[in-house]
């Protein structure tokens, strides 16, 4: 494990700026190693350090399995209900920066995870992985009977795009309720894919992202748990590793 600054290492998972840790070292606030911290300067492992008696916030990694609500939006800035109210403020600040993996729209509800770790974020997004991920699709119109095929065909091309959606599998449920199975992700793509046969979405909801699914994590909207990147692959890829 790598020693580094007391400052740099506290500022780095969010706690303050380097000002801030030099005054909580005055007032005494900081320990490590169980006596109290000495100078900004001193160097420190993370399992060192305590806050206010507590061990430090994550500080080798932090991964999250969210259940974005409807209404909140994936940015950090943008007026509104943002998904980071849902977090500890302390999160926000950290650096690496703690990101969505990819983004949903605003109306959609489901699966989304964040994380520090930039090669996890990679690794999860690139189309090299083949990580499918699937919505469930709540339709404004009954299915007219050729949807399935369409979107399987690898030819849909959607407006303002300049390559085919790759084939995507439909489950149906009833004539306007759907799941649809994606191996790519285009802005908007579920409901660009419906708008291109004529159809409107009105509720969607991202139930899966590989082998991990949103009913199993009984997570409530506006809810989260923390896992580490390798229990988060483990639980994405259990059966595509098989
Ligand atoms: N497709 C969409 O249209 N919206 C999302 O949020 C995700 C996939």
């Amino acid at each position: 494990m790598k020693a580094e600054r007391l400052d740099k290492l506290l500022s780095s998972l969010g706690y303050g700026v380097r000002k801030d840790v030099r005054s909580w070292i005055r007032e005494g606030i900081i320990s490590v190693d169980g006596t109290r911290a000495v100078s900004a300067a001193q160097k420190v492992t993370p399992d060192q350090v305590q806050v206010e008696g507590k061990a430090l916030d994550h500080p080798f990694g932090l991964t999250v399995i969210y259940h974005k609500p409807e209404g909140a939006v994936c940015s950090r800035k943008d007026g509104g209900r943002l998904i980071f109210e849902d977090f500890p403020a302390r999160w926000v600040d950290r650096k690496p920066t703690f990101s969505s993996i990819g983004r949903l729209d605003k109306d959609t509800t489901g699966l989304l995870l964040l994380s520090d770790d930039g090669q996890l974020n990679h690794c999860i997004t690139s189309p090299k992985q083949h990580i499918p991920k699937t919505y469930h699709v709540t339709l404004a119109e009954p299915l007219r009977g050729d949807e399935t095929t369409i979107f399987a065909s690898g030819k849909l091309l959607l407006k303002e795009d300049d390559r085919p959606c790759l084939s995507a599998e439909l489950q149906i449920h009833t004539e306007n309720q759907v799941s649809l199975t994606l191996h790519e992700g285009r802005y908007h793509q579920v409901r660009r894919m419906f708008a291109a046969v004529g159809n409107h979405v009105t509720a969607l909801c991202r139930t899966d992202i590989g082998t991990l699914n949103l009913a199993q994590t009984e997570l409530a909207p506006g809810t989260y748990k923390t896992c580490t990147a390798d229990a988060l692959m483990t639980l994405i890829c259990a059966r595509i590793q098989e």
